[in-house]
């Protein structure tokens, strides 16, 4: 498979800080790609320079066989973002923020409204085209975000912690509309702090930390690596030891430490 994106040496600084750390990776085209870490690990800033929104301190960063930092215009037309933080449209309607996004691709008015609705059919939010935006679930925005994001039919989608704050319904229902991207054959990068959520989706993980990559594989390679075919010794809530396999969350915790990291 050819990559989609390939970093080298990868580095950001703010000020003195190192959010990115000479970083290097390879995206799959066709592969959902995770990067997982704590709060603070960079996993936000690698994503924003992938889609040329945050400039590179130094290092190779090509996505498409395009240069970040140079082909920036080209980039983003092929990319689909699904940004941390929710930033839709608070005066407009569903179906508004939508065409408006179709407007800022240039896409023409008829093939907008088509998309517009094929896409609110895609997320199941038919049913709220004509709701104002305060009106909808935090689920509901996550969802409109996405149909957003594929709005001008991207190779490559980014999403950053998509479903940080939703609940078990909400969270599973994003999973399976970007399950079937996937099976459609879209590229995507992930970052999310959920382990059940890299281990649903990603075919290959980087776990970051401090803004340097200290792992990188299948999520099954990587507790394979790290634990065997061990099993953890757990206690209960009445302080009864069990014995259960090794999940993607213990590597993590054994990499990054069980610390809260603010
Ligand atoms: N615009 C910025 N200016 C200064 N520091 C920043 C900026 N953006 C992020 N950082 C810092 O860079 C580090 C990595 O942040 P971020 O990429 O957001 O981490 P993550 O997404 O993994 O939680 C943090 O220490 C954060 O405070
Ligand atoms: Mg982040």
């Amino acid at each position: 498979m050819p990559s989609i994106v390939t970093a080298k040496d990868l580095t950001k600084k703010f000020a003195d800080l190192v959010a990115v750390d000479s970083i290097s990776f390879e995206i799959k085209e066709g592969e959902c790609f995770g990067f997982l870490g704590p709060n603070g690990a960079g996993k936000t800033t690698t994503i924003r320079m992938i889609h040329c929104v945050s400039p590179k301190t130094s290092g190779e960063l090509k996505v498409a066989g395009l240069d970040a930092g140079v082909d920036n215009r080209e980039i983003k037309m092929l990319l689909g973002v699904i940004p941390q933080e929710l930033n839709l449209d608070e005066d407009l309607t569903t179906y508004e923020n939508l065409v408006l996004f179709a407007e800022f691709f240039g896409i023409n008015r008829q093939e907008a409204q088509k998309r517009v609705l094929e896409l609110l059919e895609f997320v199941e939010l038919k049913n709220k085209m004509n709701n104002r935006i305060e009106e909808l679930s935090t689920g509901m925005k996550r969802r409109l975000q996405i149909a957003r994001a594929l709005i001008n039919q991207p190779k490559l989608i980014i999403a950053d912690e998509p479903t940080t704050g939703l609940d078990p319904q909400a969270r599973h229902l994003i999973w399976q509309r970007l399950r079937e991207l996937k099976r459609r054959g879209v590229s995507m990068v992930l970052t999310t702090q959920y382990m059940e959520e890299a281990e649903q989706l990603c075919d290959e993980i980087v776990i970051m930390h401090q803004g340097k990559i200290i792992r990188q594989g299948m999520p099954s390679e990587l507790i394979e690596e790290e634990f065997g075919g061990e099993m953890i010794e757990v206690k209960d809530s009445k302080d009864r030891v069990y014995r259960r396999p090794a999940t993607l969350e213990d590597v993590f915790l054994k990499l990054t430490g069980r610390q809260i990291i603010e």
